[in-house]
């Protein structure tokens, strides 16, 4: 048996996406017309493992927290919640053209990357000043002081290489359409930049119909849009994407210990899930938005550096007054301990699935080099959690003669009402394994002459290559609990 020699890999970014999309897990949109930059299609893996991630925290938060229910609000909203919200008025970012190579680039990206420029030649401080200088300029809507900043510090277009720069304008970033069917009655509406507003407008919905009792959280999956500027980075920054949120209401002042509880409870979920403790961090924002008084995000470390992956946010009071005072309808709750009616706080959690499939699926890869009878071999698989792999077990028979695949068809009907299971005859043994292990299958059930002598079958085990001898009539106890959600939610 081969075993591995050597220390897994992390895989770069460029062998991850190619993986995506030679196994089918992501796909860029509408490939055959050359794709839609920062736009991409879940294939037939991946909207499997998408899945898994989305009822995992679906779950995590609605069944493991008896007072968090859920909701599926619309993506078109009455324009007035974006007004409420602010994001008609502040949802930009600056952005800067260069007029020799008409790139389009964001202003406090140019600066950041020279910051970061400067702390990788060991000047740290003077990237830091780069940044307050920016941050204060951004704050005073100083725009040509941003244009002088990127002048200043030599920043050049790296495509035409020139300091040729426009000046720099505020782009809101959201999409607008037109609803309503004959011209003059139409009106402008957004596509949602977040989820979290159909939670704010559905809180007295819910907190009525569902007879909440604060602390209570309402818990929401959905699509949302932004128009980014620059597309990066694969599946991290998209414009059109998914987000996990979920909003928790509570009394005006008890907001700063439930979001250490939450941060705290949100860190430990993505380490039960296989993500690695040193790949994952806190990042304090200093510069808090307009909505927040405390605010971190858990970042994991892609292969371009540690990022953001989920925000959590302190956000007061700001959203249920703000629509409060648009709406003209009273967002307030009467708390019966205290007596008393107010507007709740609200400490939210906000994770984009797409991004957190990134982070699994880069934690997951892994090449490895193996020694057999003295040849070196590569393996490349995917070490997924059990409870989100796309596949959880695959059923081989040795050869396609002899009644094995009647019995082992026998075996794969018991299986696949419990887990995605699929049934594989062609090929050798070897390219059987190795396409299980590229799409990241737990456990591949081996049925051979033995089997139909005593009835028992092996497991050949993903990431050890080990395999055990088990009676066939264990199989379905032993792969539903190894690939349960049960085996994650214990751990939190
Ligand atoms: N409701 C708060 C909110 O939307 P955010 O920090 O703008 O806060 C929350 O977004 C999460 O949504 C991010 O941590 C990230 O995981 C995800 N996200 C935001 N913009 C994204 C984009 N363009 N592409 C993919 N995911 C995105």
């Amino acid at each position: 048996m081969a075993k591995p020699n050597a220390p897994a890999e992390p895989g770069n970014l460029k062998d991850i996406i190619a993986h995506a999309k030679e196994y089918g897990f992501v796909f860029p949109s509408s490939e055959i017309y050359d794709g839609l930059a920062a736009v991409y299609d879940y294939g037939q893996m991946g909207v499997e493992l998408k899945n898994n991630l989305k009822q995992l925290w679906w779950r995590s938060m609605t069944q493991l927290h008896p007072n968090v229910v859920g909701i599926d609000a619309a993506i078109f909203m009455h324009p007035l919640t974006w007004k409420a919200s602010g994001h008609v008025d502040s949802f930009n970012d600056p952005m800067i053209d260069n007029r020799d190579s008409k790139k389009r680039y964001r202003a406090d990206q140019l600066l950041e990357a020279k910051a970061e420029q400067y702390a990788a030649a060991g000047d740290p401080d003077k990237g830091q000043g780069l940044l307050y200088r920016m941050a204060a300029l951004l704050g005073a809507e100083d725009l040509e002081g941003v244009r002088q900043l990127i002048i200043s510090e030599g920043i050049k277009c790296p495509i035409s290489g020139t300091d040729n720069w426009t000046e720099v304008r505020q782009f809101n970033l959201m999409f607008s359409t037109q609803i309503g069917s004959v011209a003059e009655d139409s009106a402008t509406i957004y596509l949602r930049p977040e989820t979290a507003q159909g939670i704010f407008v559905n809180f007295l919905n819910v907190y009525k119909s569902g007879r909440m009792k604060i602390p209570f959280g309402i818990a929401q999956i959905g699509k949302a849009f932004r128009n980014e500027i620059v597309a990066r980075q694969f599946i991290f920054r998209m414009r059109e994407f998914e987000q996990m949120e979920m909003q928790f209401f509570v009394r005006p002042g008890t907001e700063m210990e439930w979001y250490e509880k939450w941060r705290d409870a949100r860190l430990k979920w993505h380490q039960a899930i296989g993500l690695p403790a040193g790949k994952l961090k806190f990042h304090i924002h200093e510069k808090l938005a307009h909505y927040a008084n405390a605010a971190v995000d858990i970042e994991f470390e892609f292969p371009f550096g540690f990022k953001e992956m989920e925000g959590i946010h302190s956000r007061t009071d700001f959203d249920l007054t703000s629509h409060q005072e648009l709406s003209k309808k009273k967002m307030q709750y009467f708390d019966p301990e205290i007596n008393q009616n107010y507007i709740p706080y609200v400490v939210e959690t906000s994770v984009g699935a797409d991004r957190l499939f990134l982070a699994v699926l880069c934690n997951a890869y892994t090449e490895e080099t193996t020694v057999e009878e003295g040849v070196e071999k590569k393996r490349t698989y995917l070490k997924l959690h059990p409870a989100i792999a796309p596949v959880k077990a695959a059923v081989l028979p040795v050869t396609k003669k002899d009644g094995l695949p009647e019995k082992a068809q026998e075996i794969f009907n018991l299986l696949r009402f419990d887990v995605p299971t699929i049934y594989e005859e062609k090929d050798s043994m070897g390219k059987r394994y190795t396409r299980q292990d590229l799409i990241g299958t737990p456990f591949c059930i081996t049925i051979d002459h033995q089997t139909l002598e005593d009835n028992t079958v092996t497991i050949r085990h993903r990431d050890t290559m080990e395999q055990e001898r088990v009676p066939a009539d264990e199989l379905v106890g032993r792969i539903t609990y190894a690939t349960s959600f049960k085996r994650i939610f214990e751990q939190l």
